[in-house]
């Protein structure tokens, strides 16, 4: 776990120089420090992250690779972009890693890209039971650029039936097929989709972004070393800049960086990939194991929290960093109500769909909620029976102003006892 260190923000020429720039910054630091941060894609990152994406590694243009740019003056870019690959590599036990993709989006569109030719067919999970767009839903490049026949959890249990995507896959025969998800609160089994895979000689991904802190550190499957192509963002329960990186067998690394450079992108972020280098380096070292460990105990600790006050969650649980509490059937409010109702108790979470949802992905049945920001701060099981008795009073008076106001109030003086940034 960190250590109770304050980081600092520097921002102290930009203060003077564009107030109101500053203004808002400081504002936004003032709402992520006095409010309880439950959204599962975020978190916070450490001072030295913050700075080496500060720095002037930004102004420099090195489209290519370490070794082989297009541009001169990169002799000390690539000493930082090989130390985020080296570091990569080491953290995830892959063997090649490319740490130019911008960000999430970007990653899986060059791992489809590398992969596929347009109009292949692929198999991802349903955006409504977990998947993210871009694992092939219909409004996004992925749906549109390749045949996506997606999966879906069971019915009964709202979880992955892997007999069931096997028989789909039989019948599909896709090119290659995605597993690693948006809003899965379970536990993955990898091994069953290299399975899979091998039985209908598909390419074997996955988009680990939202568990990659959780396969880093040994507390979820990694599959890095034996699936063929995965991808990350690093901003999520890694704790990076935002950005992404794949990762992949040997044999598809030719074509992973090209699809890459110049596939897909231009210059890469090298103020961004020093950052992530930072921050796998800090993901290497003994104190992320216990934060990621500290992640999945406080999920199971708020999980139970919120279930004995009689919310409903999604698959009865949750084995990650995230859950979703169905509060359509719990507390009669929509995802969009209760979203606004916690916020105006400071407390953030997304509206989302549940499986088989019956409302739309606007006004969804469900919020996803999730441990990695308040874990970061330093909260332990104990505190989570808090946060879930703020969550279950915020949705009791989702209607009474006054009293949300109250409860935003009490949050603030909780969070002021797990202090991050000065
Ligand atoms: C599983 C997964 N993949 C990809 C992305 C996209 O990442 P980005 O928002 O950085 O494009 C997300 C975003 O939440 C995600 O959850």
């Amino acid at each position: 776990m960190p250590k109770k260190q304050l980081y600092e923000m520097h921002l102290d020429f930009l203060r003077s120089h564009d107030k109101e720039i500053f203004d808002a910054i400081q504002s936004e630091k003032k709402r992520q420090m006095e409010g309880i941060e439950l959204i599962p894609s975020e978190n916070l990152v450490s001072q030295a992250v913050l700075e080496a994406m500060g720095s002037v590694a930004t102004n420099k243009y090195s489209e290519g690779y370490p070794g082989k740019r297009y541009y001169g003056g990169n002799d000390v870019i690539d000493i930082i972009e090989n130390l985020a690959i080296e570091r990569c590599r080491r953290l995830f036990n892959a063997q090649h890693v490319n740490v130019q993709p911008l960000s999430g989006s970007p990653a899986n569109m060059a791992a489809y890209y590398a992969t596929m030719n347009v109009g292949d067919t692929f198999m991802g999970l349903k955006l409504t039971e977990g998947g993210h767009l871009t694992h092939g839903h219909p409004v996004n490049f992925s749906g549109k650029l390749y045949k996506c026949v997606q999966y879906g959890v069971d019915k009964e249990t709202e979880t992955l039936d892997y007999d069931a995507v096997k028989r789909q896959a039989m019948e599909v025969k896709p090119k290659l097929i995605l597993s690693g998800y948006t809003a899965y609160p379970r536990a993955i089994d990898f091994k069953a989709f290299r399975e899979i895979c091998d039985s209908v000689g598909a390419i074997c991904t996955a988009d680990i972004a939202h568990i990659a802190g959780l396969c880093a550190a040994g507390v979820h499957e990694n599959p890095v070393p034996y699936f063929d192509v995965v991808t990350t963002t690093t901003h999520k329960t890694l704790r990076g800049p935002r950005g992404a990186v794949i990762m992949c067998k040997q044999e598809f690394a030719e074509k992973i960086d090209k699809a890459v450079f110049p596939g897909l992108q231009g210059g890469p972020h090298e103020h961004i990939i020093a950052a992530k280098a930072v921050a796998f380096g800090e993901a290497l070292k003994p104190d992320f194991k216990e934060y990621a460990k500290q992640i999945v105990k406080n999920a199971r600790a708020l999980a139970e929290a919120l279930m004995s006050s009689g919310l409903r969650l999604v698959s009865g649980g949750t084995d990650t960093h995230l859950m979703l509490v169905d509060v359509f059937k719990s507390k009669n409010l929509t995802g969009k109500q209760a979203e606004h109702a916690l916020e105006l108790a400071g407390i953030y979470c997304n509206k989302n769909t549940i499986p088989f949802d019956t409302r739309t992905p606007w006004d969804p049945s469900g919020v996803r909620i999730g441990t990695p920001v308040l874990t970061t701060r330093g909260m332990r099981e104990k505190d989570m029976k808090e946060v879930g008795g703020f969550i279950v009073k915020a949705l009791d008076n989702a209607n009474d102003e006054a009293k949300l106001a109250k409860i935003k109030s009490e949050v603030k003086e909780f969070c002021a006892g797990f202090p991050f940034y000065k």
